[in-house]
């Protein structure tokens, strides 16, 4: 008798804890089916924010996805300072002379027989006027970044400082350069010629750019930065493919800016050329060379920066509020390559910059910037003025300067990243 109430209490308290045992299964799943709808919520509402309704849409060949977007509906106008902002169709002032649409100089007319770069995508369709291209984000582009918030910025500390205060800091960080600068002066633009590769990315959470930095402020906190070039990113395209991007920020790199026009800032006014698509062709070893110009410069009547591609797109501007030193002027020019080296332990990735050759090489092999020159504060083009060179390993990456009638200043930057001298 006894035992079997013993037995019975016993059933009993098995009954209970296998109730709570499941219970808490039960809890367990549900929280993280919540957790993980969550997730999927939020990665939907961000699509929902950068994606605006589409005009038209054109299937690239690369399986980029662009939309032509109403003018007045792109990205810029979600910023609360844009709201009520007239959109200007044209800047003020040019830097080569009061702009002028039709009018592209005869020096800079692309050569006889020279193909000029275009976008993949222009192979299966245009974008009606009155609308912009944007490369749609799509869901995996998101879930590749590390959480929704930081997909389509930049890490801290990424910008070259030539002579840091704290050298070990520019190691750390695993971004390494080889670039060209000049500093000590006002600056009111940028602009150069850059040779187009497609450097081999070693790991997927690595990138390899060339790019020119406008650059105000202090590297500590509030760095002001303008930045536009070519990049290879894995992580924010998916692919391995050479794109034009832009970058902004107001604060380096922490609350504000991004890449392209994955947040609101940029106004593009240009229907032809979208921010983050493929540059198509690229250069090849000892073959046929390809470059893409870039001028950025601060119109002297509205303040706001400019950006041209090439000779004929103005593509938009960044409107001068979103900046506090850049509303004036930029203190500092850099031009060149950055790669990211994830390896640990003082390794080296091979994560190639530029073609993945050393300056030696020279035209052909070694990847250039040429034409290189500032704006000054009377909206003219001019030769940069004492300009420096940095790398944090050159043998790794390295950058040598020169100059000649044809290419003014230039320089030839880039690397192969591991090697026997650099392990
Ligand atoms: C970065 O680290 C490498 C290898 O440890 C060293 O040779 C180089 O001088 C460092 N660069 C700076 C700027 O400290
Ligand atoms: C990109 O290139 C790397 C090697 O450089 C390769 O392992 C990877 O599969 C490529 N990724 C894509 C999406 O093609």
């Amino acid at each position: 008798m006894g035992d079997v109430h013993f037995s019975r209490e016993r059933a009993g308290k098995v009954v209970v804890l296998i109730f709570f045992w499941m219970l808490s299964l039960i809890s367990l799943s549900c929280a993280a089916r919540l957790s993980v709808s969550r997730q999927k919520l939020q990665v939907q509402n961000h699509l929902n924010r950068l994606n605006k309704p589409a005009v038209k849409t054109i299937q690239s060949p690369d399986g980029d996805i662009i939309d032509c977007v109403h003018l007045a509906r792109q990205p810029a106008f979600d910023h609360p300072f844009l709201k009520d902002h007239k959109i200007q169709m044209r800047p003020s002032y040019h830097p080569e002379g009061l702009f002028d649409e039709n009018k592209v100089s005869d020096t800079e007319k692309p050569k006889k027989g020279s193909n000029p770069i275009t976008q993949l995508w222009h192979m299966n369709g245009k974008c009606p006027e009155g609308t912009i291209p944007i490369r749609r984000t799509k869901e995996e582009d998101v879930l590749r970044a590390s959480s929704v918030k930081s997909y389509g910025r930049k890490k801290h500390r990424a910008t070259p400082q030539p002579r840091s205060a704290d050298p070990d800091l520019i190691n750390e960080s695993g971004h390494q350069h080889a670039i060209a600068y000049v500093e000590g002066d006002k600056y009111y633009g940028a602009k150069a010629t850059i040779n187009v590769w497609e450097p081999k990315i070693q790991q997927p959470n690595e990138f390899s750019l060339s790019q020119l930095w406008i650059l105000g402020g202090s590297f500590g906190e509030d760095l002001n930065s303008i930045e536009a070039g070519w990049q290879v990113s894995p992580d924010l395209y998916g692919d391995n493919n050479t794109r034009l991007f832009t970058y902004w920020t107001s604060d380096a790199y922490q609350a504000t800016g991004c890449y392209n026009l994955l947040c609101s800032g940029f106004i593009q006014i240009n229907s032809e050329i979208a921010m983050g698509a493929s540059i198509s062709p690229v250069s090849a070893y000892r073959n046929s060379q390809y470059d893409i110009s870039i001028l950025v410069w601060k119109d002297p009547k509205e303040g706001h920066w400019w950006m041209q591609f090439g000779n004929d797109y103005v593509l938009g501007y960044w409107p001068s509020f979103l900046f506090s030193y850049l509303a004036d002027s930029a203190s500092m020019i850099e031009w060149g390559g950055e790669v990211v080296n994830s390896e640990p332990d003082g390794r080296h990735t091979s994560t190639q910059m530029g073609s993945g050759r050393f300056p030696e090489e020279g035209f052909g092999k070694s990847s250039y910037f040429r034409n290189i020159q500032v704006v000054d504060d009377s909206n003219n083009l001019k030769a940069p003025k004492g300009l420096g060179t940095f790398t944090e390993q050159s043998n790794c990456y390295d950058v040598q300067t020169g100059s000649n009638g044809d290419w003014g200043h230039y320089f030839y930057y880039g690397g192969p990243g591991k090697n026997p001298n650099c392990p």
